[in-house]
């Protein structure tokens, strides 16, 4: 094997065990870290959650002594700062190792390669750039929420092949086939919080959580300016996955009280515009969020600079009907020029459906 197959190989590895972590923590990085003596691996970690050690940390731990002279793989640059837990520079230059690979740089602009620079000083051979599309792309949440201070919006939406998100009675279930379905099951459980509009509630019912895919389940989030909504829900279930309720002040004071006393967490926004939502989200620390709403509310989070990236399904199957609801509304755009276009997009097939995802330009 070349040395640059087996670090390739050992950055998928960090990739592989940052992932155990998905969705888990948030307002940090997805971080996995593998230590290795020749082409032994000795040692490896990943970061559980905020708050707790980084994945260098751990990673050290196993290795014990094993760690003086080895190799350090980890997918984002380590930390050099005093936050939480002291500075992994500093522990891996206590612990000898000789060489550190360094998927991405760090992009907060305040560490940003000082982390490096404090190894090569120490005399640690570093190597930066391995994989580097695979370690963005994981951490891509985490990318935008340092450079934008706001969690990265994710539209996902299931359509027949002509356009429809449901029949022109309301009715939906389901769209796609059951793997489509299981992959947004696995799609939420990377995702902080799901956010849906007051209308998807009455008419679908929905219980927004990952069904097994992950034991844990995203904040579930309803956008309801009315707070005409029904007593009985799923999302009032609480005891399944806990939801919040954001409405603008006054509104429905009855209705309030009602779901506090399920429960459900109710905030009052002054305005409630997908902007204001998202603001709310960032205060809670979110680092990305679902938009699994209907099109009248998807329109406004995509005016409202809420989307950074676009999931649809596409169901080989027709339903036609002139009053059946389309993925996006009204965006105010004239003319097929003014479309927006998707940016580094890519197909893949997802049992009998059509995946289309791809990026809202910035
Ligand atoms: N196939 C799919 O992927 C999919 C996914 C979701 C929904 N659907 C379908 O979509 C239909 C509902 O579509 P919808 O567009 O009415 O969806 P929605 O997700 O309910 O969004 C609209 C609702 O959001 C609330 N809202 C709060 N602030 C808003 C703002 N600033 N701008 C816009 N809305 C705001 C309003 O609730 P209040 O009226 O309570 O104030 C409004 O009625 C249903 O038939 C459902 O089955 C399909
Ligand atoms: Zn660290």
């Amino acid at each position: 094997m070349t040395p640059l197959n087996f670090d390739a190989q050992m950055m998928s590895r960090c990739l592989e065990l940052a992932q155990r972590a998905l969705g888990q923590t948030a307002p940090n990085p997805l971080v996995g870290c593998v230590i290795v003596q020749g082409e032994e691996i000795v040692g490896e970690g990943f970061h559980p959650k905020a708050g707790e050690p980084h994945a260098e940390v751990f990673a050290l731990r196993a290795a014990q002594a094993r760690s003086r002279g080895a190799t350090v793989y980890v997918n984002l640059e380590p930390c050099n700062h005093y936050g939480r837990t002291p500075p992994c520079t500093e522990a891996l230059i206590a612990a000898g190792v000789r060489r550190v690979v360094v998927g991405m740089v760090d992009p907060d602009p305040r560490v940003s390669g000082q982390g490096i620079e404090r190894l090569r000083a120490a005399g640690i051979e570093v190597q930066v750039g391995v994989e580097t599309e695979a370690c963005q792309q994981l951490n891509e949440a985490f990318v935008y929420r340092v450079r934008h201070h706001r969690p990265f919006g994710i539209l996902k939406y299931a359509m027949t092949l002509d356009g429809k998100i449901a029949a022109s009675t309301g009715h939906s279930a389901w769209v796609t086939g059951t793997e489509a379905r299981h992959c947004v099951h696995q799609l939420r459980a990377g995702c902080d919080a799901i956010i849906i509009g007051g209308n998807t509630v009455r008419r679908d019912n929905p219980l927004l959580t990952t069904h097994g895919a992950s034991d844990r389940n995203p904040l579930r989030v309803v956008m309801s300016r009315s707070l005409d909504l029904p007593a009985i829900a799923q999302l009032w279930e609480v005891q399944i996955a806990p939801t919040l309720v954001l409405t603008e002040t006054g509104a429905n004071p009855e209705m309030q009280q009602l779901l506090r006393e399920k429960g459900v967490e109710v905030v009052e926004l002054s305005s409630l515009t997908p902007k204001e939502a998202i603001a709310h989200l960032a205060e809670r620390q979110f680092l990305s969020v679902l938009w699994e709403c209907g099109g009248t509310l998807a329109a406004s989070a995509i005016a409202d600079g809420a989307v950074q990236k676009v999931l649809a399904f596409i169901a080989p199957k027709i339903i036609g009907g002139e009053m059946a609801p389309s993925p996006v509304g009204e965006l105010g755009l004239t003319a097929m020029t003014q479309a927006l276009p998707l940016l580094r997009w890519r197909y893949q097939m997802i049992g009998n459906d059509l995946l289309v995802e791809g990026y809202l330009q910035p």
